[in-house]
């Protein structure tokens, strides 16, 4: 298909249109004060707000069609930023692409500006602000974990190598598609030309999944749960830990409490909670017979809405993102960390204790990260 730009709102119109309502998401307000990136209008804006620039690939797939109409409404950039989408998929998907444009049109957001869907990566990625890297190659019947490696490193190294020559060079970069961790190295790898830091690999549905469950266990609601941390690689082999997670307002409103000594059941946490948010994917496709996707895509704006927004005071939550050597993981991978954000940039948060149990379990992922590395750099 050619590149067909679709013209929801007249872009040099946008300046003199009021301003969207201030809106409440999940009952909180939506931006932390003063901890939003520049890029974002994060107040009311007559007048000052210029679109970003998003890219979401793999837009014909399940978890675009969650995710675009979330960003849409506002609830990843807020309600004071508008953007111009980029969506790209590749050429057998052009209808089903077509298809989901003339739904955002229809969907009269008023801050789409304009919607941009290609099946050509160069005029997809050019000038983006923020990428979402969705799309990749699906494990087939039969198909060994090297061969699906092998697939999706020519699908993010070109996709690297464009962002590298074509997106700003602020871009900030989330790589959801899997193998994801290793995805993101590949294309930040192709990228020289940026920084290592605009890069980042999605946990925060294994981060969800998990808070989740202590909630459940616990009895409160889910936004009570902070700080669970999910460390590696997003497999089978990521760590969920919840020894540094609080339980917020309990016992009583106002008070905070350890979780550990709050669930007071080791053997759960070993035995259940953990293979549990592990094998979480695979339980969901067994019964959906489709992988997540609503779910991935409210990760996927948690996730950009901590990094671009910043995180709440005192809240941890986990990004894949490229290991400085904190707690002795190898610099240059790609590795799910505990961080907090700030004006755009996320940094890893230092000196946690970690048990001897939990290091074996990070020792096991980050073997594992090492050996997706090199299988995936022999194919670079
Ligand atoms: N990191 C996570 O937490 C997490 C969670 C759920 C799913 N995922 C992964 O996200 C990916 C997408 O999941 P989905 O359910 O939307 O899959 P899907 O198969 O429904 O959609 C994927 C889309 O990507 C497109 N695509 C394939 N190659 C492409 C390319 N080179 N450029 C652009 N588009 C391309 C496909 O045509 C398809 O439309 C999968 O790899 C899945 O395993 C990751």
């Amino acid at each position: 298909m050619d590149s067909a730009l679709l013209r929801i709102n007249n872009i040099s119109g946008h300046m003199t249109r009021s301003c969207p309502m201030r809106r409440e998401f999940g009952g909180q307000q939506f931006q932390q004060q003063g901890t939003a990136w520049s890029l974002i209008n994060s107040g009311p804006c007559v007048g000052r707000a210029s679109p970003i620039k998003v890219l979401v690939t793999g837009a014909a797939g399940q978890i675009a069609y969650s995710l675009i109409f979330m960003i849409a409404s506002g609830q990843m950039f807020g309600p004071y930023q508008p953007i111009q989408l980029h969506l790209l998929d590749i050429p057998k998907m052009a209808d089903a692409l077509k298809g989901v444009s003339m739904e955002i049109q229809d969907g009269a957001y008023p801050l789409v500006h304009s919607v941009l869907c290609s099946t050509d990566v160069q005029s997809a990625f050019t000038g983006v602000h923020v990428a979402l890297l969705v799309g990749a190659f699906p494990r087939g019947p039969g198909m060994q974990r090297k061969d699906l490696l092998k697939v999706n490193v020519s699908i993010f190294k070109e996709q690297g190598e464009a962002l590298g020559k074509y997106a700003s060079r602020d871009v900030k970069v989330l790589v959801v598609g899997n193998p994801a961790n290793t995805n993101a190295l590949v294309a930040l790898t192709k990228a020289s030309e940026l920084p290592p830091q605009n890069f980042s690999a999605l946990t925060r549905l294994d981060q969800n999944r998990a808070a989740s469950m202590v909630s459940d266990k616990v009895g409160v609601n889910v936004d009570n749960v902070s700080n669970v941390i999910i460390w590696g690689n997003h497999s089978l082999t990521q760590v969920p830990d919840v020894t540094h997670a609080i339980i917020n307002n309990y016992p009583a409103a106002g008070l905070t409490s350890p979780a550990l000594s709050t669930i007071n059941d080791d053997k759960w946490v070993s035995e259940s909670f953990m293979p549990l948010v592990q094998n979480r994917g695979a339980a969901v496709i067994a019964a959906r017979k489709l992988s997540s996707a609503a779910s991935a895509a409210n990760a996927i704006v948690g996730h950009m809405r901590d990094w671009l927004m910043g995180t709440k005071q005192g809240e941890i939550v986990s990004m894949a993102v490229i290991s400085d050597g904190s707690y002795n993981v190898p610099k240059g991978l790609i590795f799910s960390f505990p961080v907090t954000c700030r004006n755009g940039e996320w940094s890893i948060v230092q000196g946690l204790k970690i048990s001897q149990s939990i290091q074996q379990k990070i020792d096991i992922t980050t073997k594992e990260l090492q050996e997706e590395k090199e299988t995936a750099f022999s194919f670079l």
